[in-house]
């Protein structure tokens, strides 16, 4: 059963709490299987206030916290038009952040976040929902498969000077 929880859509006066549980969230992800100084080239960029502010502010991104209680559990960024990471599929919603704090995952808060994406997918009018994910991360490939995304490309990505692979996934969206 899932737990209880609030969704809401951030605006700049989240951009502290934003980058916080951004930075959080990546290092309990990632840090146990990179190098330390890869990571940390990868957080100072990607992590920094100014770029997290000018994400913030970019109107084809929306952000999305999800709370239980009084309880910051995860987050969502979603990208449409320029602001994907990508050009590759037409009519597209990217998926580019999913994340559920470590205390709170496994409670269904990763299956609303994603539900909460195929909602505004629908609303956007797109055909597709896609997102891009190391090929290590198998939790994470695991969920996007049970959420019905298939394999559609695979991409080279730099974590600071480590090349690895991502594995694009895509879901269609079926408009009424
Ligand atoms: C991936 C993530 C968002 C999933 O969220 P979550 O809250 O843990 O997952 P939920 O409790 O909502 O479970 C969703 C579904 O995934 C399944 N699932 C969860 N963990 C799984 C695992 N390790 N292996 C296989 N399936 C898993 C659940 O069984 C559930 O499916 P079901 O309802 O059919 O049983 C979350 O674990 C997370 O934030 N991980 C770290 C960050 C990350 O890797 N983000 C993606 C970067 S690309």
């Amino acid at each position: 059963m899932t737990t209880a929880f609030k969704l809401r859509r951030l605006d700049v006066r989240d951009l502290e709490t934003l980058r916080d549980i951004a930075e959080e969230t990546f290092l309990d992800t990632f840090a146990a299987q990179n190098a330390p100084e890869n990571i940390a080239t990868y957080v100072a960029a990607a992590f920094s206030i100014d770029r997290v502010a000018s994400e913030l502010t970019n109107t084809d991104s929306q952000f999305f916290f999800i709370e239980t209680g009084a309880d910051l559990a995860g987050y969502l960024k979603l990208n449409t038009g320029a602001a994907q990471t990508e050009q590759t599929l037409p009519n597209a919603l990217e998926i580019e952040r999913i994340y559920v704090r470590r205390g709170h995952q496994g409670t269904g808060l990763g299956k609303a976040l994603m539900q909460h994406a195929i909602e505004r997918a629908i609303a956007a009018n797109v055909d597709w929902l896609w997102l891009g994910v190391w090929d290590q991360n198998e939790k994470a490939i695991a969920f996007y498969r049970s959420s019905g995304f298939t394999e559609f490309d695979q991409h080279d990505f730099y974590m600071g000077r480590d090349l690895q692979r991502d594995i694009m996934m895509k879901r269609p969206i079926n408009r009424p």
